[in-house]
């Protein structure tokens, strides 16, 4: 028996890096997904690679930002697929790095648009299909930086992702007695496109750099930060709620 029979989830920020691994890994697990980002072309790669090994896949591309696309989402899981049992919102980017003083105001929003306001949006339609169902389990991913970790210049990014931690506590809280479980993710440094490491002109020092903030020394391959996912999402994780995992190889107890 696998671990997502007969659950349908659908999985944000798919294109790429954790979300592309965790999408792989819930079809693996035998759950119906819809598979969203932006770039069209990377969602038609990953269905086919889906369908390939036998699973069932439906891509909907769109952006995070857009109340209409949180509609959608939910709309296509359940007249495609008959519901929603798992929301995976993982979308995310760094956004502006620097000095708060140098940072614009519409630099700010578009960070909080995309990791913290595109949350709201989501819950907003997936926890009303979720009740229809008698429950559900929503993760959002937050991170390190900004709830055990301060990291200079990354204030805005630190800000949504905290935010991520208190929308999560709040929507257990609230939802708990429908058997809804909330919880955010809390990925260390993984190594994906996204990652400081891999921007253009990283040289090894960064890599160093971010390795070393690790206890364990090395960053997360996605694939790692998806199985605490799935941990989340299956009936393997039927009493947490409200909680904010660390998946982060000790990058919060790390002195050294
Ligand atoms: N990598 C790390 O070290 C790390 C650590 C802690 C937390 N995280 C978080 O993990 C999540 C996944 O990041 P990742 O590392 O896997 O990076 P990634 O490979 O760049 O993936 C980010 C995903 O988000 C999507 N996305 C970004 N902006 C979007 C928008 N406006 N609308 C729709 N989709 C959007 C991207 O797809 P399109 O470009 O196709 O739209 C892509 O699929 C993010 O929330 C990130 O903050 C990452």
């Amino acid at each position: 028996m696998t671990a997502l029979a007969n659950k349908i989830a659908i999985v944000t920020g798919a294109s790429s890096g954790i979300g592309r691994a965790t999408a792989l890994l819930f079809a693996q697990e035998g759950a119906k997904l819809i598979v969203s980002a932006r770039r069209q072309s990377e969602l038609k790669t990953l269905v086919t690679e889906i369908e390939a090994a036998g699973g069932r896949a439906i891509a909907v591309a769109g952006d995070v930002k857009d109340e209409t696309l949180a509609e959608e989402l939910v709309r296509t899981a359940t007249s495609r697929f008959g519901g929603l049992d798992i929301a995976f919102n993982n979308a995310g980017i760094i956004g502006d790095i620097g000095p708060i003083s140098d940072l614009s105001l519409a630099g700010w929003h578009e960070t909080l648009d995309t990791n913290l306001t595109s949350a709201f949006l989501s819950a907003k339609y997936q926890i009303p299909a979720m009740m229809a169902r008698g429950g559900g389990s929503l993760i959002f991913t937050s991170s390190f930086v900004g709830y055990t970790v301060g990291m200079p210049g990354m204030s805005a990014y630190a800000a949504s992702k905290a935010g991520l931690i208190g929308l999560t506590i709040a929507l257990a809280a609230e939802f708990g007695p429908q058997a809804i479980r909330v919880n955010a993710i809390l990925p260390g440094g993984t190594d994906t496109p996204a990652s400081i490491t891999n921007a253009p002109g990283a040289g090894p020092e960064v890599l160093a750099f971010v390795e070393g903030l690790h206890a364990l020394k090395r960053m997360a391959k996605p694939e790692e930060i998806a199985r605490s996912v799935l941990h989340l999402a299956s009936d393997a994780s039927s009493f947490i709620t409200g909680t904010a995992l660390l998946v982060d190889g000790g990058a919060s107890i790390s002195r050294s």
